[in-house]
């Protein structure tokens, strides 16, 4: 491959009036009035039976914007049986025929359907404009291009020495044997599009179950990979209760890999329920997970603290909190906790307006459903009850519309506390006010009191600290950042994933995320 670039993808102003707002408007439009029936899709074959379902908007609940069915398992194994057929033809296609799929499914993505790519990730999954344009624009396009120009890219650099004129040594890219399942979450179109599709790019077939509360905006990539050119039976769109999907996919000796991204206990079944069956699989099924998180931001006395304040308040509330990355413990030092820190921070959050994600002015929308409602409201009640904690913003919520939380502050006295230290996937951030002195206690307890390792932050200007920081959090972030935000990872910039209980750490929207679903021969040829 010769002439080739890699670059990330503009994010349009939004400007009102703009050519954008008038096309985004006419697909809102479209999207709120027509409840798509979405089918499940086997070898390209569309089938509507099974249970039915809804997704509904999560700010305006009663409104229903897509009907889907449950495959059950048998629905489940034709899709395996169908998916293995086809990987053993997709992997003799060219890596060329391959990348110009992407690449054109990547200019349909820009120029075609952003806007339905964006309106059916607001409406679907709450999310502002810009939140959307973020993950189901610029992200999304950015993978689907991108990892077109990393395979171009792992494909020019073989790794191996010839000996010329006797051998041509080669490695060659094989998919994996078999199907891979990919499961995604509903936070980002653009994960579910990454998870289902760079292992199709490197020749896999996959069975994707996308998350019920995303299941629009995912459909609608779905739809787009077939208009660029994807064969039927790559990959196969199969929503399913997780549990048996989870139970049938391992139960295939087929099972080539599982792509993963959700709650860390949901991960943990899938790796037991694949390790209780490991003597059935003709391979060794590839497990490829990124779970939770308890992101920190650390602020160091010398920080700039206005940019702490600001970074703080974006990574903590963005998307409700919504995002894996989102910082939800702040450690703070007393000098400057009461005289500058405390005031901006809490005005901030008091600031930040919520409501419909139609309106142009809210921060953010509502939480994703009434599951992720209860077990916010069971975080905030906790620390309402409990005299270790007090709460400076917020700590309002509301179901009867949509699931509404404000934006929502904690102080902590003890470290202890479980919202300190478990994932709360909502608006909820933790500070504890740590004393001048004992820096090095607090910076050991950062790096050791959650069991994850996800994204974190520390915020300094002092050069020599900085210094030791990246060796004293080494472990404790896959994706670690200096006087910046803990969210907002751009592909080919921050490669994205975390350790420990957050994952298998390897990394989305790099080369070596790709080689994941490679399973390599070696060839030597000898004349
Ligand atoms: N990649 C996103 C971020 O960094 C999280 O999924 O915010």
């Amino acid at each position: 491959f010769t002439d080739f670039q890699l670059y990330n993808e503009e994010v349009p102003q939004f400007l009102p009036g703009s050519k954008e707002i008038k096309n985004l408007e006419k697909a809102l439009e479209h999207y709120e009035n027509n409840c798509e029936d979405i089918p499940i899709v086997i070898n390209g074959k569309e089938i509507r039976k099974g249970q039915e379902t809804y997704q509904v908007m999560p700010h305006r609940k009663g409104h229903k914007i897509a009907k889907y069915y449950y495959a059950d398992n048998a629905t489940i194994e034709e899709a395996i049986r169908a998916s293995v057929e086809k990987q053993k033809e997709w992997d003799r296609t060219p890596l060329t025929k391959r990348i110009e799929i992407w690449e054109r499914a990547a200019d349909l993505m820009t120029h075609k359907y952003r806007a339905d790519l964006l309106a059916t990730t607001m409406l679907g999954q709450s999310k502002t404009v810009i939140q959307a344009e973020i993950d189901s624009g610029a992200e999304l396009i950015d993978f689907v291009r991108m990892n077109a120009g990393y395979l171009k890219q792992l494909a020019n650099d073989q790794p191996l020495s010839p000996q010329p004129e006797i051998t041509k040594n080669s490695l060659r890219f094989r998919g994996l044997e078999g199907f891979v399942a990919a499961i995604t979450p509903f936070n980002f179109t653009a994960i579910g599009g990454n998870l289902a599709y760079t292992p199709a790019l490197m020749g896999c077939s996959v069975l994707w179950k996308p998350s019920d509360t995303a299941m629009l905006s995912n459909w609608t990539v779905f739809k787009i990979m077939r208009e660029a050119g994807l064969p039927d039976g790559v990959v196969n769109f199969v929503p399913a209760i997780g549990k048996n999907f989870g139970d049938t996919i391992t139960s295939s000796p087929d099972l080539a890999g599982i792509n993963f991204t959700g709650s860390t206990a949901t991960f943990k079944t899938l790796w037991k329920l694949v390790g209780d069956k490991i003597d059935t699989y003709k391979n060794y099924p590839r497990l490829i997970g990124e779970c939770g998180g308890k992101n920190f931001h650390f602020i160091h006395p010398s920080a700039n603290v206005q940019t702490a304040v600001a970074q703080t308040i974006r990574s903590a509330f963005e998307y409700g909190g919504q995002k894996c990355s989102a910082c939800s413990r702040l450690y703070v030092p007393e000098s400057l906790w009461e005289s500058q820190f405390k005031g901006p921070l809490i005005e901030k959050a008091k600031d930040l307006q919520i409501g419909d994600v139609r309106d142009i002015g809210n921060f953010y929308g509502a939480v994703i459903d009434e599951n992720s409602y209860q077990r916010i409201l069971g975080f905030i009640n906790e620390v309402k009850n409990d005299p270790e904690c007090t709460i400076l913003a917020g700590g309002n919520l509301s179901n009867l519309k949509g699931f509404f939380v404000e934006p929502t502050i904690v102080q902590v006295k003890d470290t202890n506390k479980r919202v300190i230290r478990d994932e709360i996937f909502g608006p909820v951030l933790s500070v504890y006010v740590y004393k001048d002195s004992d820096l090095d206690k607090t910076i050991d307890l950062v790096r050791t009191a959650t069991k994850y390792a996800l994204t974190g932050s520390v915020f300094a200007t002092d050069e020599s600290f900085l210094k030791r920081a990246l060796e004293e959090f080494k472990h404790a972030a896959g994706n670690f950042y200096i006087n910046d935000k803990s969210t907002g990872a751009v592909v080919g910039q921050q490669p994205f994933g975390g350790a420990r209980q957050s994952g298998t750490n390897d990394k989305a929207g790099c080369p070596f995320y790709l080689m994941r679903f490679a399973s390599m021969q070696a060839v030597k040829e000898t004349f």
